[in-house]
């Protein structure tokens, strides 16, 4: 044999022995990628399994954890007999602040195959609690200018002496800020240090800045301005919610090879000035960036700060501050100008194609002293011109005051929603390669994507995605552009199961949860809006119940008990506010917002207004939550409570039944609002279901195939029309295109998800001038049933370690496709119809295994990659079930085909 056949063979055998193995792959440390700033004394550690077998499960694990310096293995869990891959709770012993650990798992399978150490994951340890901050609040002695409240620059100067073996910065601010050492930014966050209720909750984060700093002199800089601290939020005059004075907190830990440890902290010795570029920065009302302002090398050695001011060392109360747990926002899509406009008002604007968050940048060259003013806006009107009046007070507006050389612009501190922009004060005409728009928002991890072979829904889809991510800048807000932007409690909850298939949203949410918990009022009533920063007022039914569905549907999604663990009590206190609020079992006191903006004709003359009374609801809500106590409570083996609440939903459900509906089964609200919730909540006994169903079914054809479903009533729509088979009076709501309905704003070229199905009339024209936001993603809660029920992709068990896999497919489309990022791994459920064939592609994750429900097949059709399945033994259970065909399958990629019946 040749020497070149032989190297062919060997290297052929290599390929397939190397592809013929088990892996580990995507290791999450609290389910981040080498997070920085853990101090989570047992961190979750999270893997998946790739295996090009099918039927791969996880038989035991290995865990070993590694510190950096000195080099050595701390702890290995030893080989544990257990399938769990996700979230595994870290046994060993403490971990030392401020220093770098790595982790490996090993695992074996059911096939007999192990899988060899994994690479190693990073993670960096935080300052470790309240005891270690040695750094003190500094604030800097300048005159307020109230009005304009320009940004602030921190400095302060110090020798690194010896040679250092690691060096990591802790950083909060009172007021968002962006830090610097010998020039050079720390981290990727923006708008740092994050959203949280401060008062209670003040979050740190911590880099790594051990390749920053040299030997010899060095410098900090950190830049500060009002940020969600100080500036005016919601539509009151409502400024300085937080305090009124900018403040930063700072520790430079710093460990020397011979093992000397050193802390540069926020002291008296530090320095500030006022006199920056940041001449003002509001959240709504935009940013002045005076380039003339801009001090050379400010936060680097050797820099002349002999006419900055002195600092006021002052509290080194540090009970409230915490470690970051979730994402920071950062910058990720550019867009640049899709096209030039000059408006009848002969003002120039410029279209960058996407309603988006975050900040328009432009690279230019003036005069010293020129001024150009940014201001932004989502739509135009009517007639074509720039239209801002939806932002209300917001005016979204950036200057920028040139210095005469080439830069390029944007602000720091302060965000927009725009589609467009209008310039002013640029001379001459606008040159594209000047401007681009720069997304910003929280960086979770993609998760999902839904397409099918209708463009219309997949531009819905996109507006989905693009709803979420302008709406997840650090906590879940309402809007991204008008005078709110706050983190309204019902929307979140309304969309909180479509947000987790578009992205990985556990540690997003967690944060967020966490304040809902901490502004709980003490009656067990949650605030409108988290963080609460409209003061008293809250138990709305279906806006505090975001204190228990959300918890539950990351439980569900994630299979993360810890969550129901870290929010139980508050979960607790939102159902007994209602109990307590309760008489004669009905819950029919309090404000509430209803259906919020269910559909109600201009001109409602022959009164066809969709309203649902609002006790009714609140019933309904109220039992769903109680029912998810009992869910929880049974979760985490709290068997007293569990059947406690079994006991007041019994009652709850007899006091609906008595009060709102019918012996015959009539809700006294006609809507299809009543139906849906009535249904989804399981008020109704089995017996009455099937012809309530019917009713609501009967009402979406009465309004022609349209819904006139709020904010509560729209997220479980389309849910209910499925699950009592009614798919095709489903589709028929999805594809409607007239108002109201999901397809209206895209046929009028909508990139993101309305506040109102009527936002903007076919003639261009504006429903209404004060709210009416178009980029609000609570009517985007339909992605839900797009990516579970339309593709069929959806979960069986918590955290998806079993998929339920069951397409719905109708006549109105030829195909439809999700992938979904699973705890496990990829997920894919796609189905086709060509001329009477069915062909279903599907990827289920190694270690789990999905229910299969194959539409319109029988059994003895069913071909898999080309044969019959029947008889074959790697399908268990195989089971004719009404039209379709049911079975279980294992881990793998199938191609099944049939013709349908
Ligand atoms: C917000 C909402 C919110 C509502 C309360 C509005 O101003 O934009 O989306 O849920 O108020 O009903």
């Amino acid at each position: 044999m040749s020497r070149y056949i032989l190297m062919g063979i060997i290297s052929i055998s290599l390929c397939v022995s190397a592809g013929a193995q088990l892996k580990v792959v995507n290791l999450l440390t609290d389910n981040l990628v080498e997070p920085s700033g853990i101090d989570n004394p047992r961190p979750r550690f999270s893997w998946q399994l790739t295996s090009p077998k099918r039927n791969t499960v996880q038989q035991a694990y290995e865990i070993r954890v590694r510190s950096n310096s000195p080099s050595r293995i701390t702890w290995t869990s030893g080989k544990v007999k257990s399938p769990n891959s996700v979230l595994v709770e870290y046994q060993g012993p403490d971990f030392s602040p401020a220093s770098i650990y790595s982790w490996q798992v090993r695992v074996w399978d059911n096939h007999g195959q192990s899988s060899g150490w994994s690479s190693a994951a990073r993670w960096q340890t935080g300052i470790g609690g309240p005891e270690n901050w040695k750094a003190g609040w500094i604030t800097a002695e300048l005159k307020e200018d109230t009005v304009r409240r320009p940004g602030q620059l921190f400095r302060k100067q110090f020798p690194v002496s010896r040679k250092l073996r690691s060096a990591v910065a802790f950083i909060t601010s009172h007021g968002m800020y962006e830090a610097f050492i010998n020039g050079q930014r720390l981290g990727k966050g923006i708008f740092t240090p994050g959203w949280t209720s401060y008062n209670k909750r003040l979050q740190y984060q911590a880099y790594d800045v051990t390749d920053i700093l040299k030997q010899g002199q060095n410098a900090i800089g950190v830049a500060l301005a009002s940020g969600w601290y100080r500036t005016v939020l919601g539509w009151q005059d409502n400024d300085n919610i937080y305090g009124k004075t900018l403040g930063l907190l700072m520790q430079v830990h710093l460990q020397y090879e011979d093992g000397t440890e050193e802390d540069v902290v926020t002291d008296g010795s530090w320095k500030a000035t006022d006199q920056g570029p940041v001449r003002s920065s509001e959240l709504y009302n935009g940013e002045t960036y005076d380039a003339n302002f801009e001090q050379k090398n400010w936060s680097s050695d050797p820099f002349d700060d002999s006419k900055w001011k002195n600092v006021t060392a002052g509290s080194k109360d540090v009970r409230n501050i915490v470690a970051t747990s979730s994402e920071n926002v950062s910058s990720h899509d550019t867009f640049a100008v899709k096209k030039l406009i000059t408006t009848p008002k002969g003002e120039k604007v410029i279209d960058f194609g996407q309603n988006l968050v975050g900040w328009a940048e432009i690279t230019v060259k003036g005069k010293k002293g020129d001024t150009i003013k940014i201001t932004h806006a989502e739509v135009l009107d009517k007639d074509g011109n720039f239209y801002t009046a939806n932002l209300r007070t917001a005016k979204q507006e950036n200057i920028f005051v040139l210095n005469g050389e080439e830069q390029t612009y944007h602000p720091h501190f302060t965000f927009q929603g725009f589609r467009y922009i209008r310039v002013e004060g640029y001379n001459g005409d606008l040159q594209p390669k000047s401007f681009r728009a720069v997304a910003l928002y929280s960086s979770m991890r993609p998760a999902g994507s839904f397409s099918c072979s209708d463009s219309m829904l997949n531009q819905l889809q996109h507006n989905i995605q693009w709803g979420q991510l302008g709406n997840f800048v650090d906590v879940p807000t309402d809007c991204p552009q008008r005078d709110e932007r706050l983190g309204w409690t019902g929307d979140a909850q309304a969309f909180a199961r479509t947000a987790t298939f578009n992205r990985n949203s556990l540690n997003f949410f967690s944060k967020w949860l966490k304040d809902l918990a901490a502004d709980q009022l003490p009656s067990g009533a949650v605030p409108h809006v988290i963080p609460n920063v409209l003061g008293a007022g809250g138990g709305s039914t279906g806006w505090s119940d975001a204190a228990t569905i959300i918890p539950w549907t990351l439980y569900t999604v994630y299979g993360d008990t810890q969550i129901l663990r870290q929010q139980y009590a508050s979960m607790k206190a939102w159902v007994h506010y209602m109990e307590e609020q309760s008489r004669n079992d009905l819950w029919n006191t309090g404000w509430h917002f209803g259906d919020w903006l269910f559909y109600k004709p201009n001109d409602d003359l022959d009164g066809s207004s969709a309203v649902t009374d609002k006790s009714m609801i609140a019933q309904t809500f109220w039992a769903n939550s109680t029912q998810l106590m009992i869910n929880t409570a049974s979760v985490l083996g709290l068997k007293e409570d569990s059947v406690r609440y079994a006991g007041w939903l019994k009652r709850i459900k007899a006091a609906f039944m008595k009060e709102y509906v019918t012996p015959s089964g009539r809700l006294i609200s006609g809507t299809q609002t009543a139906y849906v919730l009535a249904l989804n909540f399981d008020m109704l006994p089995d017996s009455l279901r099937p012809q309530a169903a019917l009713r609501l079914v009967e009402n979406v054809k009465r309004y022609d195939y349209h819904l006139t479903t709020g904010f509560l009533g729209t997220p479980y729509l389309c849910q209910v029309l499925s699950r009592f088979g009614h798919d095709d009076v489903a589709y028929k709501l999805l594809l409607q295109k007239t108002y109201p309905s999901w397809l209206y704003p895209v046929t009028m070229g909508a990139t993101t998800i309305w506040e109102r199905w009527d936002g903007q009339k076919p003639d261009s024209s504006f429903q209404t001038v004060g709210m009416n936001s178009f980029n609000h993603y609570a009517y985007g809660a339909i992605g839900d049933w797009m990516y579970r029920v339309v593709a069929g992709l959806d979960n069986a068990a918590p955290g998806y370690s079993k998929m339920l896999i069951h397409p719905h497919p109708d006549t109105s489309l030829n195909f439809a496709k999700a992938r979904f990022e699973s705890p496990y791994g990829t997920v894919v459920s796609g189905w086709e119809r060509k001329a009477g064939v069915m062909t279903l592609n599907l990827t289920i994750p190694a270690n789990t295994s999905a229910e299969l429900v194959l539409p319109g097949a029988a059994p003895v059709a069913l071909k898999e990659n080309g044969k019959p399945v029947q008889g074959d033994n790697q399908f268990a259970n195989i089971k004719e079930e009404g039209n379709n065909t049911r079975m279980t399958i294992g881990s793998g990629t199938y191609l099944f085909t049939y013709p349908l019946r």
